[in-house]
């Protein structure tokens, strides 16, 4: 069955943008999932379409109206069983993780709500139990990007989109630590070499070289999965 992706936007030419390249766009192609893209313009108010309006309680920029956005969100889920979740990506939201990705993918798809101006009415988000997720602790100027990037990163799991199963299973996050360091040829390359142990052929050596280095950049660069890490082994 086609995962499917309906994403609600200001700027619609944005997708499928860097998705309709390489493994996403030949699974577009074949239909392993779906792209369809929904304007908001033509739901907004007045001769000039508009969808946002200035915030109660007063403060700069805009907000995206929650009656625009519920009409345009019930055309758009109205009559569709599939329980696909209506995310919306804001700095406000949870760290999004590869679990929250792995979880998406498995389901029937999403229904993801780009955000611009200063975001989006809270009471709109209450109504359809919108999951909010963050990309990270910065702030972009719409939620396109992250969408794109959420996208990038479900769509890859669908089955049959990468080569080798096992290269979802053995990246950076999947057993809670990032992926240790990787080296192909040449062998030598400006004085410096591949660690002698990857030319082996002795797969457990490699397998316990690999966990060593995963662990030494993951308690060096992110502590907080680190502690995670050590707080899930000991249980
Ligand atoms: C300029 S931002 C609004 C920022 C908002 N006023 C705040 O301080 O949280 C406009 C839109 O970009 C998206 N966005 C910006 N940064 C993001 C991030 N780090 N993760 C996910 N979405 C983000 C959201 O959809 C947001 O509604």
């Amino acid at each position: 069955m086609t995962w499917r992706a309906d994403i609600l936007t200001l700027l619609p030419g944005i997708f499928p943008g860097p998705l309709g390249f390489s493994l996403a766009g030949r699974a577009l192609q074949e239909e392993v999932w779906s792209c369809r893209v929904h304007d908001l313009r033509p739901y907004g108010l007045g001769r000039h379409r508009a969808l946002d309006d200035t915030p109660f309680g007063g403060g700069a920029g805009m907000v995206m109206r929650p009656d625009v956005l519920d009409h345009a969100l019930s055309d758009i889920t109205s009559g569709d069983e599939t329980g696909r979740p209506v995310i919306y990506p804001t700095p406000r939201g949870r760290r999004a993780t590869q679990k929250d990705v792995v979880r998406l993918a498995e389901g029937a798809g999403v229904v993801m709500l780009c955000g611009r101006f200063e975001g989006v009415d809270e009471r709109v988000l209450e109504k359809y139990d919108v999951q909010q997720l963050c990309l990270g602790d910065f702030v972009l100027s719409g939620g396109e990007i992250p969408a794109l990037a959420l996208l990038d990163g479900c769509v890859r799991l669908l089955p049959g989109v990468m080569g080798s199963s096992l290269s979802g299973e053995e990246e950076s996050f999947s057993d809670g630590l990032l992926e240790y360091p990787q080296y192909t040829r040449p062998a030598e390359w400006e004085g410096r070499s591949v660690p002698s142990v990857l030319l082996s052929g002795h797969h457990g050596d490699i397998a316990r070289w690999r966990q060593k280095e995963s662990e030494v950049v993951t308690r060096e660069r992110r502590p907080d999965l680190w502690a995670a890490y050590c707080q899930q082994s000991l249980s």
